[in-house]
């Protein structure tokens, strides 16, 4: 509980422009989303179920941008709400925790309201849609690359998780499994106990795991090509610039980048899923618009290819920009 009060007093100034200006709505505007249906029966959930009122203070902040902690009942409304959600507690105790991803992913069931509502969000079916896509372009990719030039690669996959992308893909297609060695590196000792797991369940043997910073690689030799995924989103431009400069460094010439972030669409369509995360725990995205991701790659010294959305692949939601280049 007292996690969830300490993260209350770094949110005082909102670093992503288009997430403040979301804040800023009037009103009448931004009651469209607390008529969404998955937005209803999370209030109804905790009219019904929990004591207190929850569901006043909660709309009281939304309505007129203030932090929750400082509406009347906001403070109780945000202790109940972090004590009484899995996904509340994990975010504030490791932001951009790759073990939420995986409840996502598997659409775990887990109970309390609060945790119903982030698995119904359309911004956790954006994170699905979003790993479709990166298995479907990167096998696409690899296949295309193995064939043309008849030459095996090494993949690097950078702030992994438990590469399911791309242990998905290795389970796909063989040309994968027997043509690409691939390295997926992530600090979280968890995130690496469940990918081995995953590989050993598998039975595939080309991906391997290590635990390390990824800014502090050392000698892997250079690879042909890189994911860089769940990684940008809480970056500022300067940082994110700083980060691709480095990961060019672990790239061969010519070789090729993947890279995600996240976009001011899941403001317009999912504002209320946004601003909870902003609200209850530490996590502080950026909202970019469509064509920052570009600058970063270029000022970053790669050549941009082009980049897609997860809509190009799998689906309904459109909240990501998946940018292609070249180093
Ligand atoms: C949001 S998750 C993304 C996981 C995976 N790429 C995916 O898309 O499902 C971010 C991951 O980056 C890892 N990470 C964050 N900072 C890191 C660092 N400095 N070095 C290595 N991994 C890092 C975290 O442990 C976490 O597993």
């Amino acid at each position: 509980m007292s996690d969830f009060l300490s993260c209350q007093e770094n949110k005082r100034m909102i670093s992503c422009p288009n997430l403040a200006a979301y804040y800023s709505l009037p009103i009448h505007q931004k009651e469209k989303y607390l008529f969404e249906e998955n937005v209803r029966l999370f209030f109804q959930e905790l009219v019904s179920f929990e004591s207190g009122d929850i569901v006043g203070p909660l709309k009281n902040a939304f309505w007129t941008g203030r932090p929750i902690d400082e509406v009347p009942g906001g403070l109780d409304a945000g202790l109940y709400l972090c004590s009484s959600s899995w996904f509340v507690k994990e975010l504030i105790r490791n932001p951009g925790s790759s073990s939420a991803l995986e409840k996502i992913y598997l659409q775990e069931r887990l109970s309390g309201a609060m945790d119903m509502y982030f698995r119904e969000a359309s911004s956790a079916r954006a994170l699905i849609n979003r790993l479709q896509a990166v298995i479907e372009n990167s096998k696409e990719y690899c296949l295309e690359y193995v064939r043309k030039t008849d030459r095996d690669m090494h993949l690097l996959n950078l702030g992994s998780g438990p590469g399911r992308d791309v242990i998905k893909m290795s389970e796909d297609e063989e040309l994968i499994r027997e043509r690409t060695t691939i390295d997926c590196v992530d600090i979280d000792q968890w995130a690496i106990d469940r990918g081995k797991e995953l590989v050993a369940k598998s039975g595939i043997d080309n991906v391997r795991f290590i635990q390390k910073d990824f800014r502090r690689l050392g000698h892997l030799g250079l690879s042909d090509y890189e994911l860089v995924i769940g990684i940008l989103c809480p970056l500022s431009h300067e940082n994110g610039v700083a980060l691709l400069r480095k990961f060019r460094k672990y790239l061969k010439p010519g070789a090729r980048i993947l890279a995600a972030c996240l976009l001011e669409e899941m403001l317009e369509k999912d504002f209320f899923t946004a601003w909870l995360i902003y609200e209850l725990t530490d996590w502080k995205l950026n909202f970019r618009r469509s064509g920052q991701l570009r600058k970063m790659f270029e000022e970053a010294g790669f050549v941009w290819l082009g980049s897609f959305t997860e809509k190009k692949y799998s689906g309904d939601t459109e909240m990501y920009e998946i940018g292609i280049g070249e180093a």
